[in-house]
């Protein structure tokens, strides 16, 4: 399917003519999004379950073949030009959004596929260190694009194990494959419950009644919490070894309990609460497709207490929030979403009441850090696509 019937269409120009301006050759047009995740959260490295869908938040990138010997890049948002060789891929050594196109490059090549020079120019609206996966959307966005200008065959199920290969080889961050399966096969109107062993997953129409997700976001940024998550998943591979299973997913409450003066507290505290955690994800789902709205609300409370008291990954504004969310009877049910330590919460609110808690919420942020929060209402879209120009005339 070539056009796509979301999309931001201003973004989609911006990032066309800024391609025109700069490149004599007709792009290609991606459009990659974000997602949110309704629950489950570090499960995934975890060969567990999790409930994702893509947003109407995007990263566009627009690419074409080069006549020159180098691939030549430009992040609008950064307004960050790059040149690279395409025999020496190394990754940079400082936190940059290069290694996330250059891990992509590379990547392709060690799988022995042949690229040669191109152009890209991409950019988004997705908020960076929010929770949303924008990195996984640039990834997914990169390795879709060039699959389709040099004509490589990939399938979806290929084009995510590179984009996560990039993330693990040349940012650092040993990710599960949430995010670049959430991005890239997305469904309108639904979440994936995505079991994260087998990589099936089953579309959920998310038909809320008379609720919506709202996600707000601390505006701290995590994007300096790589070893943070590394270790984590490091406590999670400590123990499955220790309960000789390959992964906390095939582990039960009861053996982890037999085994707790084997491991450290915090090994202990982490797996049971991925335990508790992948229990929930299945829960969460029957409550959604039953319409039970306040029941899923409730394991979205659970699940945040989940990460603050035994996997440790939120942090005090996170927390804030989730706090006030249970103090109003209109929420009805809250948590921090993503890797943690900074970014969104999502939040299930009664649509009537929804004005009142965006100000209230505001506004108690406000006073109490100083600084304010951002509220983001989203719709969920398809995966990937390309974009075909003629719906831009
Ligand atoms: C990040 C990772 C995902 C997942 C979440 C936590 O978003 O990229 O793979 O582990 O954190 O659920």
């Amino acid at each position: 399917m070539l056009t796509s019937l979301r999309m931001n269409r201003s973004l989609v120009l911006k990032i066309v003519k800024s391609f025109s301006a700069r490149f004599e050759e007709t792009p290609l047009i991606v459009q990659s999004p974000g997602r949110i995740n309704i629950i489950g959260e570090h499960t995934d490295y975890n060969d567990g379950f999790v409930l994702p869908a893509a947003i109407n938040k995007y990263i566009v990138a627009a690419l074409s073949r080069n006549t020159s010997d180098r691939c030549s890049v430009y992040s609008i948002d950064m307004d960050d030009h790059y040149e690279f060789d395409l025999e020496n891929l190394e990754a940079i050594a400082e936190v940059s959004w290069k290694n996330y196109v250059i891990g992509v490059v590379a990547e392709l090549i060690k799988k022995g596929l042949k690229i040669e020079p191109f152009n890209l120019v991409f950019g988004g609206d997705i908020p960076n260190g929010a929770g949303l996966s924008s990195s996984a959307a640039l990834e997914n966005s990169v390795v879709f694009g060039l699959n389709k200008l040099f004509e490589l065959q990939l399938s979806k199920f290929d084009m995510i194990r590179i984009s996560q290969q990039a993330e693990h080889n040349y940012v650092g961050v040993k990710c599960g494959i949430m995010d670049q399966y959430a991005s890239m096969f997305g469904s309108q109107d639904h979440a994936l419950l995505l079991d994260c062993r087998s990589l099936h997953a089953e579309p959920i129409k998310v038909d809320l009644g008379e609720n919506q997700i709202i996600l707000i976001n601390t505006n701290v940024s995590h994007t300096l919490a790589e070893a943070a998550y590394n270790d984590r998943r490091a406590s999670c591979e400590r123990v499955a070894k220790q309960l000789g299973i390959s992964a906390l997913r095939d582990a039960s409450e009861n053996k982890l309990n037999s085994i707790e003066h084997q491991l450290s507290a915090s090994d202990f505290r982490k797996a049971k609460y991925v335990i508790q955690e992948n229990d929930r994800v299945g829960r969460a789902a029957q409550f959604l497709k039953a319409g039970l709205i306040r029941e899923l609300g409730s394991l979205l409370f659970e699940a945040h207490a989940g990460v603050r008291d035994l996997f440790e990954v939120s942090c005090k504004e996170l927390d804030f929030l989730v706090d006030k969310a249970s103090e109003n009877p209109h929420v009805l049910g809250a948590r921090m979403m993503g890797g943690g330590f900074g970014g969104c919460t999502i939040n299930i609110v009664q649509s009537k009441y929804l004005e009142e808690f965006k100000e209230a919420i505001s506004s108690s942020y406000m006073k109490a850090f100083g600084k304010p929060c951002s509220i983001y209402s989203v719709a969920l879209v398809d995966g990937v696509n390309q974009i075909d120009p003629i719906v831009l005339k």
